[in-house]
């Protein structure tokens, strides 16, 4: 409601990452014997409550989205079966659209949310497409897909084919905030995140996320 109020756009839950939510999603963490615990529709019965109280207090008419993990890549974690179930949930109740991640801080490097790869080729950019592709053919609602999107080409290949209804992007954006703009003049160069993830740096230090390559290459770091 204050959100509403101070006039954005719409609110997001966070129910991706291994946070609060994402935990009571997932039988890695969630090892609770009451109604929130236990089958899916318990582990999902927190998520969906704060769902509707935030459904009544803003309104039918305001936009309202959540981010959900495609799944969270733990032996015995929230899976993509699952995650189409809440999904379907979230839809029958009115949700406006999702945001498809995945993984948890204790995923394996390679299936982090913020994974560190370089980007050697527009095949492999995207984390979670085979299950966007899932979710397209199961779901009517909205799908936005974050996570590993460098190139316009596959941004637009991703969109056009209906793999997605909107492209996330999150680091590319730390390090060049007007890369829409460059994309829109027609220099459709991919972005020039490194995805070395160095953008945490300054922020764990309290000052705030900012790319660090180009300060680093000017001290003659590598
Ligand atoms: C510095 C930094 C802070 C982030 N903080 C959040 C956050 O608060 N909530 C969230 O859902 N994701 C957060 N993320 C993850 C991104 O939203 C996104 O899921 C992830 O970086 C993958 O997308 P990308 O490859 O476009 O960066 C953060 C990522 C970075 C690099």
């Amino acid at each position: 409601m204050r959100a509403r109020e101070s006039g954005f756009d719409g609110v997001q839950l966070h129910a991706a990452h291994g946070y609060l939510l994402s935990q009571f999603l997932s039988p890695h963490y969630n090892k609770r014997g009451d109604e929130y615990g236990g089958t899916l529709e318990n582990r999902a019965r927190m998520v969906m409550e704060t769902y509707r109280a935030v459904r009544s207090a803003v309104g039918a008419d305001y936009p309202v989205l959540i981010k959900l993990n495609s799944q969270d890549y733990l032996p015995d974690g929230f899976s993509e079966d699952e995650m189409v179930s809440v999904a379907s949930m979230l839809q029958d109740e009115g949700i406006d659209a999702i945001e498809l991640s995945g993984g948890t801080i204790l995923s394996e490097p390679a299936f982090l949310p913020v994974r560190k790869a370089r980007l050697d080729a527009p095949e492999k950019e995207v984390f979670y497409e085979k299950s966007a592709r899932r979710f397209k053919k199961e779901l009517q609602i909205p799908l936005m897909l974050v996570g590993g999107i460098r190139s316009y080409q596959v941004a637009e290949k991703l969109v056009s084919e209906k793999t997605a209804d909107y492209i996330s992007l999150c680091r590319p954006l730390i390090r060049e905030p007007h890369l829409i703009k460059r994309w829109k003049s027609l220099d459709l160069e991919p972005a020039k995140c490194l995805r070395d993830n160095l953008c945490f740096r300054p922020a764990l230090k309290g000052l705030g996320i900012r790319c660090v390559v180009e300060e680093k290459m000017s001290q003659g770091e590598e």
